[in-house]
Parts: structure tokens; sequence; C-alpha cells
């Protein structure tokens, strides 16, 4: 049985459909205080609950309500609980960058276990291996081969560039199914003040090709919109940006159209709306659908 949770992006209804399974969405407040209300609107005694809920924005609350929702499948009696999370909240702090951090996706996914989720599937999470953190089934969703079909019919000489270390194998990967060559730009980030810097190669021939960057996230667009200058200085012919998940940030969208970028694609995995030619945004529905056909098995 899929649930849908306050911010489950119209997935759950859509996923219900493709799987042939029984949807329902919850009951859901928030208190004048601000504290989130969620109540089963159906019985999930003996199911094999899958809730359905991003974790953008606002990311605390949402967090919260998919802590709740939990519980509750496990105390009305669920046979398992599993969650799909399109958009992974606190995945970038997956390390101790300067002593006396938390490691907060650490804490999350312990929270989420604790509560007494069976199994999680998270859409492109930033790095894969935080999914150790949680002591169940967990599965990440790699959207590269479907950005690679929908690029097949867009493009023309591609290069492929990943603007760090970080989205070196997710490069690769899209490289050798459009077929090219893919390039991994070098990222410093002073751990006290934040700031980046990227060892930009002097030369790198882009001429006459379209020059498809890809990342896990697009935020406040900084990262992108200066690696994408560069390679419009560098007479690219087009500049695509591939990225899961975008958030978008303030002023990000005029960032990257400033800087040069044709047209960015994303999945739709947080919960924010866009109305612009600029941005393609795609429905990770199918995909996630797959993934859940390849893995999912009863408690
Ligand atoms: C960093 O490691 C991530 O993969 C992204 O490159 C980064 O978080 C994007 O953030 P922004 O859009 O703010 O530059």
């Amino acid at each position: 049985m899929i649930i849908s949770l306050p911010a489950s992006l119209g997935i759950g209804e859509k996923l219900s459909k493709i799987l042939g399974l029984e949807h329902a969405n919850t009951d859901y407040r928030i208190f004048p205080d601000g504290e989130s209300y969620i109540k089963f609107t159906v019985s999930v005694k003996g199911k094999d609950v899958i809730l359905i809920q991003t974790t953008y924005p606002n990311q605390d609350k949402r967090l919260i309500e998919l802590l709740l929702a939990i519980d509750a499948a496990v105390f009305y009696g669920a046979n398992s609980v599993s969650a799909i999370v399109p958009y992974m909240a606190y995945a970038r702090q997956d390390r101790v960058f300067i002593e006396g951090e938390a490691v907060s996706i650490r804490t999350i996914l312990r929270s989420l276990r604790s509560v007494g989720l069976d199994r999680i599937y998270v859409v492109d999470i930033h790095k894969e291996n935080s999914l150790k953190y949680f002591n169940g089934a967990a599965y990440n969703i790699d959207p590269t081969p479907f950005f690679a079909k929908v690029l097949r019919n867009v493009i023309s000489e591609p290069m492929v560039i990943a603007p760090d270390l970080g989205a070196e194998r997710k490069a690769e990967l899209l490289a050798t199914l459009l077929n090219t060559e893919f390039v991994v730009i070098k990222k410093h980030r002073d751990k006290r003040t934040g700031e980046v810097r990227h060892e930009l190669p002097e030369t790198l021939d882009v001429r006459n090709k379209d020059a498809v960057i890809v990342d896990d996230i697009i935020s406040t667009g900084g990262t992108v919109a200066k690696i994408a200058k560069y390679l419009k200085n560098l007479n690219a012919r087009k500049v695509l940006v591939v990225a899961s998940h975008g958030l978008f940030v303030g002023d990000a969208l005029e960032k990257l159209k400033s800087s040069g970028v044709d047209r960015v694609y994303v999945l739709k995995t947080v919960d924010i709306n866009i109305s612009s030619e600029f941005v393609s945004i795609l429905d990770p529905t199918e995909l996630i659908a797959g993934r859940i056909r390849e893995t999912f098995s009863s408690k």
C-alpha cells in the first residue's frame, strides 16, 4: 500500500497506478504553534506500507512528518514500512569537515531507522556511501541513464563536465552512455569560510561542442554558474546542465542564465514551482517504480 505524506509531489498516486497498488493520502494539519499533525485515513494493519515524502522545503518539518508517519505505521501494525524520499535533505553534511561538527545525514538516517523504517529509497543521495548509516535495506536511485535518454534527443557532439570529484562517477557513466568523453574539474573548499575555488584547466577543447555539466544538486547555482562561464569563454556551442535536484535558492536561476547556461534539466524531487522555459522538470515516477519493482520484497 502506498501512502502519500504532505510532500509527496503527486508521485504516490502515479506510482500506485503504475505498480497496481492501493493508495491513500493522510490527513495533515499544522497546529497554531507550528507543530505538524499526521493521521492515517486507512488501516495499515498487516500491510507493507510505502510512505512517500520529500524533504525540501522545509527540511526539518518534512523530516518530522516522515518520522511521525513511520512511527504511526509501526504502531498500527504495518507488516513492513518503507519510505521513498525523492530528495534527502542533510545529505551534504556527510562527514566531519571541521572537528566538532555533527554528521547530519548519519543522525537523520539513524533516526528514521530507530522509529521502525525497514527500507528506504532515495533519489540520487549526495554520496551513496552515506546509506551505510541506515541499518536496514537502503537503495539509491541513480537517474543518470534516464538523463542520458533525454539528452540524446537534444545534443550533438557532447562533452560531459563534472564540476567536482564528487560528480566524477556520474560524469563517467553519462559520457559512456552518450558515447563521448568527460572531464572532471577539481574544486577546493575552504573548510572555515566555505569559499570555493575551482582549478579550471587553461585549455579544454569544447569549441563547437555541447557541454553538459552534471551534478547531483543545484542549490545557489554558484558551482554550475562558475563552470558555465568558463565553458562559454572557451566557445562551447551550448551549455546544458543536468542535476537531479533543483533547489534554486535565491537568485539561482538568474545566476545560471547570466552565466551562459542554455538549459537546465532537473527531476521533480522537491516541492517548488518553477515555470520557465529555461528549466525542464522531469517526472521521476517511472524511475522510482523501476527500482521498487527490482528490489521490493515483503518482510
Ligand atoms: C557539492 O558537493 C554538490 O555536489 C553541489 O555541487 C553543490 O552543493 C551545489 O551547490 P551550489 O548550487 O550552491 O553551488
